[in-house]
């Protein structure tokens, strides 16, 4: 049985002040959620703030990207050292917005995947298919290259330790959400692939998120597809009791 998991990423919003507010509501809310992993991926200046206000309590803190150097000449860059510094435990890698805008391949999500295991950083790996490829058919091949690209070359021992995240761009920010069942088939193409290189097992274990207008009126019918085990929330996380109500599903 794969524990459902949660983890709300905050893209660039709130400063300091508001991501100690958001604790202090959020906390008591999920007190008890005992069924669900739960991570929130804050921005980077405000991480010291997010670790700090979740405190001893199960929410475990993570960051949104990261570089795949320890450290050195990369002016504007922030390491996996430096996350596991400041308290961070998962970090998203490849999320949509950074390929789109920010020049993220599948290459470089594989390095910023390894960086991030090998500072014993949880990775949350993003996938997902844009409008026009699904419109044309081409879900499943755009999946299988991100997998094969970002994922296959890890080692059996590494790939364990990661989750990935299905967020087929066209549902990321628009309210339009994959019915659960489009949601589950691509759920099920991922699983495929990563039984035909790491082997049954390993695909019984992985987790898959699915993330795109997630909301607390949606997330039932999301999480009764036994294929779907969590959420990458974005706008949705960004109200204490709304990605509390994901949460308590
Ligand atoms: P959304 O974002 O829930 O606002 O659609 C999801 C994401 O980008 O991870």
């Amino acid at each position: 049985m794969r524990k459902p998991f949660m983890a709300g990423n905050w893209k660039m919003y709130k400063n300091a002040a508001e991501t100690a507010a958001y604790f202090e509501k959020f906390l008591p809310l999920v007190a008890a959620s005992t069924h669900c992993d739960i991570a929130i991926c804050a921005p980077f200046v405000n991480l010291p703030a997010a670790v700090a206000a979740a405190g001893a309590s199960r929410v475990e803190i993570g960051a949104q990207n990261l570089y795949w150097a320890k450290e050195g000449a990369f002016t504007g860059e922030i390491s996996g050292p430096m996350l596991v510094n400041v308290g961070c435990k998962c970090v998203i890698v490849g999320h949509s917005e950074r390929r789109q805008y920010f020049h993220e391949t599948d290459e470089t999500v594989l390095k910023r995947t390894q960086a991030a295991l090998e500072n014993v950083l949880h990775p949350i790996v993003c996938v997902g298919e844009r409008v026009e490829e699904r419109e044309s058919g081409k879900t499943e091949a755009v999946l299988q290259t991100q997998f094969e690209g970002g994922l296959a070359p890890l080692s059996p021992a590494q790939f364990a330790k990661v989750t990935i995240a299905y967020e087929p761009v066209w549902a990321i920010g628009t309210g339009k959400t994959a019915t659960p069942e489009m949601a589950a088939d691509a759920h099920r193409a991922i699983r495929s692939l990563v039984t035909a290189k790491f082997g049954a097992a390993a695909a019984q274990q992985v987790r898959i998120l699915y993330g795109g207008s997630v909301k607390p009126d949606n997330v039932k019918g999301l999480m009764a597809q036994p294929e779907i085990d969590g959420a990458l929330v974005g706008g949705a996380s960004l109200e204490p009791a709304s990605f509390a109500s994901i949460v308590n599903f």
